[in-house]
């Protein structure tokens, strides 16, 4: 990874340009919580539409829906999550501060402790004599903690709600519904993508570790006996991805790179339908900035794995401090739709041709928006000494700004000149306009908020209708005319 990389520059750099801040900022802000700016939404909608276009739209059998935000109980408990969606907390004696305490007990002892009972955790707090981070007084005992956000929904508050805590439940119990409405066949998949809600104890890192945030999920479902075998996984067969084993995880090893095949028939990964979505996954995190050797797929060790999943591969990114997931990719089984069915009584089995009722067995690839958008502003940064400021390498197609439009001096009709431009620029591409400093100073600002190409218009653009085309990788310039622009724009942003 290159060396230049420093978060706290490009977190400045973002915030400084409107990408984002806290929520509720005037009222001491709200922590977990983050609002987008102008331009942080253009690249969060920019992300989610080349995503839709990747992973639903590119692919045969994939409806997207949307379902509601808050959902009753009776969803929860179906679930699980009212039961297993906890976090172990610890509070200090003295100074009432609330942390998690398996978080706690990782960072001081660097053993993984996950799944371990209040009373373990409680004693090794007391064995390593972990003391509050903040006071360093005595801790309490742990307890656990429900991440889930709780609402009432009748005036006499007697109707218990959650706001979702991801949103495949809403795939699963409007499953039916889909069936029936699409008359698909398996295998098909159906996907969602908008905002979860987790009452995180410690909210941290920025946008790694929100209250609210936004996830993409698909569900892809199939018939549990054609498991191995996805309708197109010839496609991506070739495609490399990189992947830390559970072997190389207990020998402290490194990443293997194997072609999807290959990670097939050394039975590392094990099925198509799951490999099919990791070779998916590597060519769409690249096509998004991100270096291949910047992320990595983490077989979950046994113990990390919910019983009923039959293989959990995390997308992990590489960040300054370290690995952390930003897709989780799960084989669950049966599991949700077979705890729906039990719940509402109601039958979510599949009839196939030949008459056998079944009840699909589903692979669920599950993105974080924020964590994505994370990666790509943490590899996308430079800090480029040569060229005098910093600068964002977004792709053009995930750029918020694709254009900037700058007339070389203000007078003399060559403003009246670049709003023409802008006009026939803005019926294809987000552009914008900036008349104001010297030409140098508006190149830095386009460059800041990595705007792929500036367009400047000068005395000869009166004279033959031609500009200066600026890329902003190589600050190399083109003279093209205006009638062609569109067309090399579009070529780039759409590729
Ligand atoms: N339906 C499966 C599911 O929700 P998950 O691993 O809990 O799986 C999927 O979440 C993704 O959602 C994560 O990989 C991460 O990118 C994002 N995510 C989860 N909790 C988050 C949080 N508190 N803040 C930001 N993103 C989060």
């Amino acid at each position: 990874m290159e060396k230049n990389k420093n978060t706290k520059s490009f977190i400045d750099l973002a915030k400084r340009r409107g990408f984002f801040w806290q929520s509720s900022e005037i009222y001491g802000g709200t922590s977990g919580m983050f609002d987008y700016g102008p331009l942080g939404l253009l690249l969060k909608t920019k992300l989610i539409n080349k995503w839709r276009n990747f992973f639903v739209k590119q692919e045969d059998n994939i409806f997207e829906i949307e379902t509601s935000i808050i959902q009753p109980e009776k969803v929860f408990e179906a679930s699980g999550h009212l039961d297993s969606f906890i976090d172990p907390i610890t509070q200090c004696k003295k100074c009432n501060s609330i942390f998690r305490a398996d978080n706690l007990i990782e960072e001081k002892t660097k053993e993984f402790v996950e799944g371990k009972k209040p009373e373990e955790l409680t004693k090794i707090i007391k064995e390593n004599n972990i003391k509050c981070p903040k006071c360093k007084s005595e801790l309490s005992k742990v307890k656990i903690f429900n991440l889930m956000v709780k609402t009432f929904l009748s005036p006499t508050e007697d109707e218990i709600a959650y706001l979702r805590p991801e949103t495949a439940q809403g795939i699963f119990i409007d499953f039916k519904r889909i069936l029936v409405a699409t008359r698909v066949k398996l295998p098909f998949g159906v996907a969602q993508i908008g905002p979860s809600f987790r009452n995180e104890i410690s909210p941290r890192q920025f946008l790694i570790r929100l209250r609210a945030f936004s996830q993409m999920e698909i569900e892809w479902f199939v018939v549990p006996e054609e498991i191995k075998i996805h309708p197109r996984f010839r496609e991506v067969e070739k495609v490399k991805i990189r992947i830390l084993t559970r072997k190389a995880q207990e020998e402290n090893g490194n990443e293997t790179i194997l072609t999807a095949s290959e990670a097939l028939r050394k039975r590392i990964v094990p099925n198509q339908n799951l490999a099919y979505f990791l070779a998916r996954e590597t060519q769409f995190y690249q096509s998004i900035g991100l270096p291949f050797e910047a992320f990595r797929f983490r077989h979950m060790l046994p113990e990390e794995t919910p019983h009923y999943s039959k293989g959990n591969f995390d997308l992990e990114i590489k960040f300054d401090f370290g690995w952390k997931e930003v897709v989780g990719n799960a084989y669950r089984t049966d599991h949700d739709l077979k705890k729906h069915m039990e719940k509402s009584g109601v039958d979510l089995s599949v009839r196939l041709d030949d008459g056998a009722k079944v009840i699909p067995h589903v692979v669920e690839p599950s993105f974080g928006i924020e964590r994505t958008i994370y990666g790509i502003l943490f590899h996308c940064y430079r800090d480029d000494k040569e060229r005098g400021w910093e600068w964002f390498a977004f792709p053009p197609s995930i750029a918020p700004y694709s254009v900037g439009v700058f007339p070389l001096v203000n007078k003399n009709g060559l403003q009246e000149k670049a709003k023409e431009v802008l006009k026939l620029l803005k019926k294809h591409f987000d552009v914008f306009y900036d008349d104001s400093g010297s030409i140098g100073r508006r190149y830095a600002r386009a460059d800041e908020v990595g705007t792929p190409f500036g367009i400047t218009i000068d005395y000869d653009t009166i004279k033959n209708n031609t500009v200066t085309l600026r890329y902003r990788d190589t600050t190399k310039q083109d003279r093209v005319k205006i009638e062609d622009l569109v067309k090399i724009i579009y070529m780039k942003v759409h590729s």
